[in-house]
């Protein structure tokens, strides 16, 4: 039901992005890990370029396996913690390696990558290969977190789960993740414009800006 209306809103109103296959194509599995490893510390408005400007330089994994660590961090200046570029090298050469140069389509054998974390492998999984797997990011907890009114990490991510379809999975995270930037923002959310407000538990209570719910520090 959620996930059916939410994908309904995605086709009409999806963005277009560099790193996104078209609808009815597939996508480029090293864009795809690359544009989430970008989009950790940096907005879509900044990653954007950056993004055009790296893939142009290194267009496929064993490009970037085989390129130079220096000139690799030069192209990462101002994208934030730089342990992340490191690893996007090591992970290439990984799979260069381990992989005949292809990423491995499965959340496990991504998570195993240098600097692939839960997120990553998640997002990766769903979104290059079309796995169920559940994404769940700053802009996924916080629509999930008032759409049950669910307090807490674990709460949200089992809610995540629930609403996981089998199928799409990565239209619906990245689904989930545009809602959360455009319309399910942390201060006034725009419910009128929102396609699930008939199914939120947080619109029904209007109290959407208690969730989510910090942790107790
Ligand atoms: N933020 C992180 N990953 C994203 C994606 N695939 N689309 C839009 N925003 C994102
Ligand atoms: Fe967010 Fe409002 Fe939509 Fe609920 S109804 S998911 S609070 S935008």
């Amino acid at each position: 039901m959620i996930a059916d209306m939410l994908l309904d809103w995605y086709d009409k109103h999806r963005r277009t992005l560099p790193w996104r296959a078209l609808p009815g194509e597939a996508a480029d599995p090293y864009r795809v890990w690359l544009s989430e490893v970008m989009l950790q510390q940096t907005t879509v408005a900044t990653v954007r370029p950056r993004f055009e400007a790296w893939v142009a330089r290194w267009p496929t994994v064993a490009s970037l396996a085989a390129a130079d660590e220096a000139e690799v961090m030069a192209a990462w200046a101002g994208l934030g913690y730089y342990a992340r570029a490191r690893n996007l090298v090591r992970a290439a050469q990984a799979i260069a390696a381990d992989h005949g140069g292809r990423l491995p389509d499965t959340e496990a054998a991504l998570r195993a990558l240098p600097g692939l974390g839960d997120y990553t492998a998640a997002a990766v999984a769903a979104i290059a290969f079309g796995r169920r797997a559940v994404v769940v990011d700053a802009n996924v907890e916080r629509v999930v977190s008032r759409l049950f009114r669910a307090a807490g990490k674990p709460a949200v991510r089992a809610s995540a789960d629930a609403v996981t379809p089998d199928t799409r999975a990565g239209d619906f995270a990245q689904a989930m993740m545009d809602l959360g930037s455009a319309i399910c923002s942390p201060k006034r959310p725009k419910c009128l414009l929102c396609p699930l407000a008939g199914e939120c538990a947080a619109h029904a209570a209007r109290d959407e800006e208690a969730f989510p719910v910090k942790p107790a520090k």
